[in-house]
C-alpha cells in the first residue's frame, strides 16, 4: 500500500495510473476505520482498478462545541487495517494544504435547502464543511466511482446533488449500513459511549424497525408514527433530535402517495450524537 500526503505526490500517481487506461474508486473517510469502512473499500476494490482511501478529520464539518477535538485519531490503526485490504493508494492530507486560504475565508461549497434540514439545523455549516471537502477530493482524486456509507443518508443524497450540480464525472455509491449484532449502526463515534450507555443505543434501530413495520402495514399517519418515535427513544433514556419521516430520493416531507420512504434518526446517548435510518418500500 502506497501512502502520500501532499497533492503533487498524489496527482503524480493519479496521472500515472490514467496514463495506463486504469479505473479510480475513493473511499473517502475521517479515519477510525471500522468494519463499514471496509466494507467500502471491499466493493471499491471490485468496481475498480485502483482504490485510493482518505483519512483527513476535516475542522470546517465540526460545529463549535462539537467534537473536532476528540474525535478518535487512530492512524497507526488504521493503517494495520487498510494493510491487506486491496488498498492501492492511502491519502492523508493536511490541513494548510486543503485550506490554503484559511480555514474561515477559503472557498466553500454549498448545496442549498437540503443542507439545512435535519442535521442541519442542529449542525449550521456542517453539510457545506463535508461536501466542500469532498469537491477538494473528487477534483485532485477524479475518481470514477466514490463511495460513502448510507448511515450518513443525509450526507450521501447531499453529495449526490452536489456533485450533480457541479457536473462533476464521479458516480456516486450508498453502500448499506453495517450493523453490530445488537443492531446499532457502526459509526467511529461508538467509540463515545459508556458500557451502560452502550446497551441503551440499539434502542434506536429498534426505534426505527417498529416505525418501518407501522408503515409497511400502511399506516399513513406519518405525524403518529414520528410521535411514537420520539417517544419510544425517551423511554429507553435517550434524548431524540429528530425522528422524521421523508421521501427517499431528495428527503422532502413524505405523503401518503410516496412509495419509497425512509425513516431518520439523531439521538443523543451521553456525549455521543448518533444517527442512524431505515429505507421502506411501499411499492
Ligand atoms: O462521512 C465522513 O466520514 C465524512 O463526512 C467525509 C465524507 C469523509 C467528509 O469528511
Amino acid at each position: 500500500m502506497q501512502s502520500v500526503k501532499d497533492l503533487t505526490a498524489l496527482r503524480k500517481v493519479i496521472r500515472e495510473w490514467k496514463q495506463n487506461g486504469e479505473t479510480i474508486a475513493i473511499v473517502p473517510t475521517m479515519g477510525n476505520l471500522h468494519a463499514g469502512h471496509l466494507s467500502l473499500l471491499e466493493e471499491a476494490s471490485k468496481l475498480s482498478d485502483r482504490t485510493v482511501v482518505s483519512i483527513f478529520v476535516n475542522p470546517i464539518q465540526f460545529g463549535k462545541g462539537e467534537d473536532y477535538q476528540s474525535y478518535p485519531s487512530t492512524l497507526q490503526d488504521d493503517r494495520d487495517k487498510l494493510e491487506g485490504a486491496g488498498l492501492d493508494l492511502l491519502f492523508t492530507p493536511n490541513l494548510q494544504e486543503l485550506y490554503p486560504g484559511g480555514m474561515d475565508v477559503d472557498t466553500r461549497v454549498n448545496v442549498p435547502k437540503i443542507s439545512d434540514i435535519l442535521c442541519g439545523k442542529s449542525r449550521p455549516g456542517h453539510f457545506s464543511g463535508v461536501v466542500t471537502v469532498v469537491t477538494k477530493l473528487l477534483i485532485n482524486v477524479t475518481p470514477d466511482y466514490a463511495l460513502f456509507g448510507e448511515k450518513d443518508f443525509q450526507q450521501l443524497i447531499i453529495i449526490k446533488r452536489m456533485v450533480s450540480d457541479l457536473c462533476i464525472p464521479t458516480e456516486i455509491i450508498g453502500m448499506p449500513i453495517i450493523r453490530e449484532d445488537d443492531g446499532l449502526a457502526m459509526s467511529s463515534r461508538n467509540s463515545y459511549l459508556s458500557q451502560a450507555e452502550r446497551k441503551l443505543a440499539p434502542a434506536i434501530y429498534q426505534s426505527l424497525l417498529t416505525a418501518a413495520d407501522k408503515l409497511g402495514r400502511g399506516d399513513t399517519s406519518f405525524d403518529d408514527v414520528e410521535s411514537q418515535g420520539h417517544a419510544e427513544l425517551e423511554s429507553a433514556g435517550l434524548k431524540p433530535e429528530y425522528f422524521s419521516i421523508r421521501r427517499t430520493s431528495d428527503l422532502g416531507e413524505a405523503n401518503s402517495s410516496d412509495q419509497q420512504i425512509s425513516v431518520l434518526v439523531a439521538a443523543w446517548l451521553g456525549s455521543a450524537r448518533l444517527i442512524d435510518n431505515i429505507k421502506v418500500d411501499l411499492s
